[in-house]
This record gives C-alpha cells, sequence and structure tokens, in this order.
C-alpha cells in the first residue's frame, strides 16, 4: 500500500498526479490546494481518465488540509511558480512563507513520512521545510536536468536516449553542473564521442526558461521525471537518480544533488565515484548553495519582522 499526499495542484502538481498514478506507484492519493473545488473537479477527471484505464487507485481531492494523514509519502508542488526572466532563487520568500506554514501543519499529522519538494528554488525549499518540520525531506535537485542532458545527447549524437548514462549535480537550476565523470554514451566515456560540452551545459540550463516563456511553464518534462521519483521510492526500485537530500554544511541543513539510490529508504551516495573535479563542482556548489540560502534567510527573517 503506497499513501501519497499531494499539496499544490497547479500545472505541474497535476502532472506529478496523473504521471504517477498511471505509473502504478500510488495506491490511494489524497490531492490538497487553496483553490477552492480545484481539488475536487480533478478528481473528476482523475475518475474519467480511470475509469477508461481500469486503474483502482482511491483518490480524494480536498480543500481541507486534515485530509492529508496518515501518508507515506508528501508530494510539495504548492507555490508561485517563476514568470519569465525571473530566477527560481527570486521566489525564495514568498514559497518559503508557504513552507514554513505547511511544515507546521503536515508533521504531526504524517509521522514517518518522506517529504518530496517540488516547489522552487526547490532545494532551498526542501531545506526550510526540513527545518521547521524535522521530517526527512529530499529535493527533485537535478534528476529533471539529469534526463534534459540526457536527451539533448542522445538528440546529438543520434543514438537511443536509453543509451546514454550519466547525471548533473548541484543545485537544481542556473548553478546545475553536468558530472562529466559519470557520463557515457553507449557504455563509452563521452571524450569518446564528438560533442560540444559547453552546448549541453548551456541547453540543460536555458531551456526550461525557454519553455516557461512560450508555454507558460514546464509540465511533461519534470512531470514525468518527478512521478519516477514517486515510483521508485513506492516501489522500492533502487534506482540511481540525482535528487538533493539533506546534508550538514557549517551546522545547517542543506539540499544538493549528486547520484545516489533511490528506493523506499534513500542511499547510498555514489558521490565517491566521481572524479576529482566532479568533486570539486560538487563542494563549490555546496558552498555557494549555502551562502545564497543564508541570505536568503536573512531576508526572510526580515520580512516576518512586525512593521
Ligand atoms: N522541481 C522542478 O523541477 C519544478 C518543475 C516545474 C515547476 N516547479 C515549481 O513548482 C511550483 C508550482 O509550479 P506550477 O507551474 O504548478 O504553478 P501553478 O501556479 O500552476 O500552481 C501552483 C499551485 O499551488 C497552489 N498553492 C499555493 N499556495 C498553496 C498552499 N499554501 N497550499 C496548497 N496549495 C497552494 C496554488 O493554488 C496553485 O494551484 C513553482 O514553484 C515552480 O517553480 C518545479
Amino acid at each position: 500500500m503506497s499513501k501519497v499526499g499531494f499539496i499544490g495542484v497547479g500545472k505541474i502538481g497535476q502532472t506529478i498526479v496523473y504521471s504517477s498514478i498511471v505509473s502504478g506507484a500510488v495506491d490511494e492519493a489524497v490531492i490538497y490546494d487553496i483553490i477552492p473545488e480545484l481539488p475536487e473537479k480533478f478528481e473528476h477527471e482523475l475518475r474519467h481518465a480511470f475509469a477508461t484505464k481500469g486503474i483502482k487507485t482511491e483518490i480524494l481531492g480536498t480543500n481541507n488540509l486534515d485530509d492529508v494523514a496518515g501518508m507515506d509519502m508528501v508530494v510539495i508542488s504548492a507555490g508561485k511558480p517563476r514568470k519569465p526572466g525571473m530566477s527560481r532563487r527570486d521566489l525564495f520568500v514568498d514559497n518559503a512563507k508557504i513552507m514554513m506554514d505547511l511544515a507546521g501543519k503536515l508533521a504531526p499529522k504524517n509521522p514517518g513520512a518522506i517529504y518530496l519538494m517540488v516547489a522552487n528554488p526547490v532545494d532551498m525549499m526542501a531545506s526550510v521545510f526540513m527545518k521547521y518540520s524535522k521530517e526527512y525531506t529530499i529535493s527533485t535537485g537535478d534528476q529533471v536536468e539529469t534526463m534534459r542532458m540526457r536527451s539533448y545527447i542522445a538528440k546529438k549524437l543520434k543514438v537511443p536516449v536509453t543509451q546514454v548514462d550519466g547525471f548533473v549535480g548541484g543545485e537544481h537550476g542556473e548553478d546545475a553542473v553536468v558530472l562529466w565523470s559519470t557520463v557515457k554514451v553507449k557504455g563509452k566515456p563521452i571524450d569518446n564521442f564528438n560533442i560540444n560540452k559547453q552546448e549541453v551545459e548551456d541547453y540543460v540550463k536555458k531551456i526550461p526558461g525557454e519553455i516557461i516563456r512560450v508555454m507558460g511553464g514546464t509540465t511533461w518534462g519534470p512531470g514525468t521525471i518527478i512521478a519516477d521519483i514517486i515510483k521508485a521510492v513506492s516501489l522500492n526500485e533502487n534506482r540511481v537518480m540525482s535528487i538533493a537530500t539533506p546534508r550538514q554544511y557549517e551546522g545547517q541543513i542543506i539540499h544538493v544533488s549528486s547520484p545516489i539510490v533511490v528506493s523506499s529508504s534513500i542511499g547510498p551516495s555514489l558521490e565517491t565515484l566521481l572524479d576529482e573535479k566532479d568533486r570539486w563542482h560538487l563542494n563549490s556548489a555546496m558552498k555557494d548553495f549555502y551562502e545564497a540560502y543564508m541570505e536568503n534567510m536573512k531576508q526572510l527573517e526580515q520580512s516576518l519582522k512586525p512593521t
């Protein structure tokens, strides 16, 4: 039995709910949003879709957060999305306030659940949620970038995407780094192939902004990839993914991605298999994350002071 709560069912939330249920990862879904009637009408849509597919997952769409109780996993995609030209970090203060509120309300009702953060800036929101809930929280991290990288290399080299391996690490977004020592095509190191690494890195960083500019948001790509993270946890798949997991840094919990085994428990990390250069990038991503996170926390505290 896998009971999954979904908090926030806007563009990305809806895609995640649909994809994860279709993939067989969810036996019971409780879907919550603050917009009146949205979860309830979405529940009808899902019931119609699953009637034709013969899917028996139990679904409840609700505006009552108390219904999200006793879950094995809680997926949080509630929050503001960025508009064209914005960086993910610009969302920090607004979305952190939502996480603080949700942390206080969800944690007591879902003891032992794994929390999966989706809202941006996703790794920092995972750190904020874990700080205030004290519950184990992971972030979708760079698994999305990992698949963007693999898809781009496959297209460029005209090989099936299943023949491309490798991971992107660091913070999700503009500061993500391709971990080149992990990238292989048909089992051979990437340096055996004629590919412009800068072009790959630019694609991974810029394509989401381009999709947002034209389509108003990213949905099917991350929605499907995030559903696979839920499936790896729910079905205990032992799949290696580049998600961000909590780590201690200067006395704070921070979230930075590197390849790790994902199943009903998370780990071990495969970080020790990276070459020196990739490990250096990862360490520098942790330092940058920590500094930006502390700066953003200061702004958050400032905004919470009575004026
Ligand atoms: N991790 C990733 O790879 C990834 C990919 C895409 C989007 N995102 C992020 O996910 C978030 C949502 O994006 P979107 O495109 O779905 O936005 P959206 O505006 O379409 O949906 C956001 C939803 O959150 C709801 N919401 C707001 N506050 C809430 C609260 N306190 N409780 C419950 N629900 C609440 C809103 O009512 C809305 O339905 C954004 O921060 C976006 O940047 C992350």
